[in-house]
């Protein structure tokens, strides 16, 4: 049989990391949940020490996920260990993840540590967070930028204290694809024990090849884990995309001759469900998940997919979980259906009056709008699920003026608490006149980062816009997400929605220590 390769989803803690991608307990839980449905083996869930709003995330997932392996991440000291074991406490299967870092530049500039120092800490928190669970990954932090024989003293030690994963991160998106791979060889060669442990691959993009380095570790080096992310979601140019690297280990099973366990018709959801909350927009022409990946437009290449398909496709667009916008329901539709094509979309609502208030919504849309897609009913969800779980702002009505040669006017009323607050004001255009109405009554002073409207589903102008706010204010960076088919409505729901989570206070410290 097949070799298995382990697929490590950090989405939910070094794609958080991402600038503007933090994540609330519940959206964490949701993106979880679905990470489970996709079959990933593990779920890099939260670094716990790092706030108690990520103890609470990584507590509460590892209490629900039965499928995966839920892993929470630790520096190498006691406190974050333990940290990361209690919030693991009681999960049906867990791991602890620990990061030192052992490259000349880290250990002397950020550690201000020897070597010798580096090697004891790394030997005694492996031995102390073994003592503590039988699952522990250890990372040697800018791993590939480190020098090999020191490399090699450190990771014979940490296995011999027990660590079951030894993971080689690409910490800055350094390395060639050849060359990574030979580095992760050649420890594996020379570490005596080297076979006790998975050997993993962690790699970011800086260079556009983390996929090309994560799978050069695998075929050259030998390893059998791969940590990756949904959208390739991340620091600076982001990780590993999961999404990529599954399907071209699926599609080249030739050559790589691995199994994986991925349900690979969950990628699509997941990739916007990630999308959605994150306000990370997916590129049109991103390989499996843009919305161009499976469309073709050259005639030559249309009339060879309809002859045979394979002239052109390399996978299959259902094979990935697209579902070519699909028009599911309409005015007609009723809360059976509505509620079948949640389960399909693999939706889960809480109890039967959360479906009740999305399947009102749905109603409204649908007198709105004749055509409901899986797209739009994904996205009111989704602004359903923000507005109950911030709700301490919200759009009650927005009236807007505007004409050629006028300069435009809103009138905006929404709710703060217990509290229903009216404003206007104008603006250059409809969208800045409604957002400045809600800024004179809440003079919040949060600068605006990123304003972008995406169409929900294509080629109509009938679609929903889902406009995403990204907010900065004191040092906290959020982002806001907002559906509607008006425009201007979407953007005030997305502003509102930006201002629930400056205001929900979420702590969060850097994750990297
Ligand atoms: O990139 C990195 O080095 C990390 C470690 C914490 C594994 O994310
Ligand atoms: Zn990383």
């Amino acid at each position: 049989m097949a070799d298995k390769l382990i697929v490590f989803d950090t989405t939910l803690r070094d794609g958080e990391q991402s600038p503007g991608a933090s994540m609330t307990r519940d959206e964490k839980m949701r993106i979880a949940r679905q990470l489970e449905r996709l079959k990933v083996d593990v779920i890099e869930a939260g670094f716990p020490a790092s706030s108690n709003g990520d103890f609470e995330a990584v507590r509460a997932i590892a209490n629900a996920i039965k499928d995966s392996t839920v892993c929470g991440l630790a520096r190498a000291n006691d406190r974050d260990i333990s940290r990361a074991a209690d919030a693991l406490k009681g999960g049906h299967r867990t791991r602890v993840h620990l990061f030192l870092a052992t490259s000349p530049l880290h250990m002397e500039k950020k550690l201000r540590m020897t070597p010798d120092q580096v090697y004891e800490q790394a030997r005694l928190s492996t031995r102390f967070a073994r003592n503590l669970t039988g699952d522990v990954e250890f990372s040697p932090e800018d791993g590939y930028r480190s020098e090999p024989d020191f490399l090699c003293r450190v990771l014979e030690a940490v296995i011999a204290e027990g660590a079951t994963t030894i993971n080689i991160p690409d910490t800055v998106g350094y390395a060639i694809p050849e060359l990574y791979g030979e580095f992760i060889r050649n420890l594996r060669e020379r570490i005596p024990n080297s076979g006790k442990a998975v050997w993993s691959v962690h790699c970011h993009n800086d260079l556009g090849m983390a996929v090309a380095n994560s799978l050069a570790g695998v075929k050259i080096g030998g390893a059998r884990q791969i940590e990756c992310t949904i959208n390739g979601l991340g620091e600076r140019a982001g990780n590993c995309s999961l999404e990529e690297i599954v399907m071209a280990v699926k599609t080249r099973k030739d050559y790589f001759g691995l199994e994986l366990g991925i349900d690979t018709t969950q990628i699509v959801p997941v990739s916007r469900l990630v999308s959605q909350t994150t306000g990370f927009v997916v590129q049109p022409n991103k390989a499996v998940v843009g919305a161009n990946a499976f469309a073709h437009a050259s005639g030559i290449h249309q009339d060879g997919v309809l002859k045979a398909r394979d002239t052109y496709e390399i996978m299959r667009a259902e094979d990935v979980g697209w579902s070519a916008n699909k028009i599911v329901l309409g005015k007609l539709s009723g809360r059976n259906a509505f509620k079948q094509r949640l389960v399909e979309l693999g939706i889960e609502m809480e109890s039967e009056a959360d479906i009740n208030t999305a399947f009102l919504r749905f109603k409204e849309l649908a007198d709105r709008k004749s055509e409901i897609f899986d797209e739009d009913i994904l996205a009111l969800v989704m602004d359903e699920a923000v507005v109950t779980e911030h709700e301490h702002y919200r759009l009650l009505s927005l009236a807007q003026h505007s004409e050629t040669g006028e300069r435009p006017h809103a009138k905006v009323a929404f709710a703060a608490g217990d509290a229903e607050i009216h404003a206007e004001s104008d603006g250059n255009g409809p969208v800045d006149a409604s957002l400045r109405a809600i800024e004179s009554k809440l003079a919040t002073g949060a600068e605006m980062l990123l304003y972008s409207v995406n169409a929900i589903t294509s080629g109509s102008t009938e679609s929903q816009g889902e406009v995403t706010v990204r907010l900065q204010h004191a040092g906290r960076v959020v982002n806001g997400v907002g559906a509607d088919p008006d425009i201007v409505v979407a953007s005030a729901k997305a502003y509102l929605s930006a201002l629930n989570k400056l205001h929900s206070k979420v702590e969060r410290v850097a994750a990297q220590g």
